[in-house]
């Protein structure tokens, strides 16, 4: 067992023994979703990462979840109710009734509990943006937030626990437990990284805050191939070892440039990153794509407008055909204007979602 799992399960074998000292309430959470510069691609079980990751917390696009909850010894196993935006969601309920018996084990309380969920998306439902890594940590931080409350015992690694249970939900969603950039995975390029969970990245150039992210919105609904299998992929694809070893490279290198303030190699190292991303899914077998034509002329026209504008922008990719444009504070309004000319016509609906970095999760 590793280090940190170690001491929550010992914890949770204190907790069977304690009697609640309260035993109803409600918390309410709010998690942003957050974009890998360095990105996750090859598990482990119990997903522990292939390759350590970087990412930027988002500010716009959160999920707020509200847990109602009432403690009940004769109860055996959770009860819950689950609604996304006032409807019922069974396909949900089951997952979290699932994530709920798996994280059992360093939570026994949850077996004795019922709860009534509620959460909502701030970004268009179905808008393509990745949802899991701000519902399942706003769901994590609200659970760890509850036991506090039925044990009255404040825990001090409270966001590192919530970083742990997100990850057990959904690997990124470790990470978007901290504001600006989080690292998760054991990498050689920063102090106390970990497998079992995110922590923040260490300082950044002033030039890096509200860093912004505008997502083109090139393709909205479902993947035809889900991150799970792409993940599951990696396991027979021929150059998984090396991808595995240039993105602890791409670590080392982006850890320095946040740090000393070179956007310029953060965008080559960004892109690179994304383009890796994408190619290790070609090269899967069976190998797939998720860019559409629309991706591939945007990143055209991205790499365009910097070389000619001499602007620092670049692009990166999530496992999909939505391109993330991301640029710094100072050139906002020149890049912006060439959103609204050059990219949004190539968007679904013209459809385009203005991000920035944020502050990370909030409790309401
Ligand atoms: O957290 P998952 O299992 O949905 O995987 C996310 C994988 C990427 O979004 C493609 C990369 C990342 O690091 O977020």
């Amino acid at each position: 067992m590793r280090k940190f799992e170690e001491k929550l399960v010992k914890q949770a074998a204190e907790l069977r023994t304690m009697q609640p000292a309260k035993r109803k309430g409600s918390v309410k959470w709010e998690s942003p979703s957050n974009i890998a510069i360095v990105k996750y691609w090859g598990k482990y079980p119990s997903q522990i990462p292939a390759n350590a990751s970087f990412s930027l917390t988002l500010s716009e696009a959160v999920t707020s979840t509200e847990i109602e909850f009432e403690y009940d010894s004769s109860i055996v196993e959770p009860e819950l109710s689950y609604s996304f935006h006032g409807e019922e969601k069974e396909d949900f309920r089951m997952r979290i009734s699932r994530y709920l018996e798996t994280i059992e084990v360093y939570m026994p309380w949850l077996k004795h509990t019922k709860f009534t969920i509620r959460s909502e998306n701030t970004f268009p439902h179905s808008s393509g943006i990745a949802s899991s890594a701000s519902a399942m940590s706003a769901l994590a931080l609200g659970l760890c937030d509850i036991e506090q409350i039925l044990f009255r015992q404040k825990e001090t690694d409270f966001y590192r626990k919530a970083s742990f249970l997100s990850r057990m939900g959904s690997g990124s969603a470790a990470r978007s437990v901290y504001g600006k950039m989080s690292v998760w995975g054991l990498t050689a390029s920063c102090k106390d990284s970990s497998d079992e969970y995110a922590i923040p990245a260490a300082k950044m150039h002033p030039d890096f805050e509200n860093l912004r992210d505008s997502i083109l919105i090139i393709e909205s609904g479902k993947k035809h191939v889900s991150s799970s299998m792409g993940h599951n992929l990696m396991k027979t694809n021929p150059y998984a070892k090396l991808r595995f070893e240039a993105a602890e490279a791409n670590m080392q290198k982006l850890c320095n440039v946040v740090q000393e303030g070179d956007t310029g190699t953060f965008i080559d190292i960004m892109e690179n990153e994304a383009l890796s991303l994408h190619a290790m899914m070609m090269t899967s077998n069976p190998g797939y794509m998720l860019m559409k034509p629309n991706t591939v002329a945007a990143i055209h026209k991205i790499r365009q407008f910097r070389e000619e504008s001499g602007k620092s922008v670049g692009f990166t990719l999530d496992a999909g055909a939505n391109v993330h444009v991301i640029y710094f504070e100072k050139h906002a309004g020149e890049v912006q204007q060439f959103i609204e000319n050059e990219l949004r016509p190539l968007c679904e609906n013209e459809n385009v979602i203005h991000d920035r970095m944020g502050d990370g999760p909030r409790k309401k």
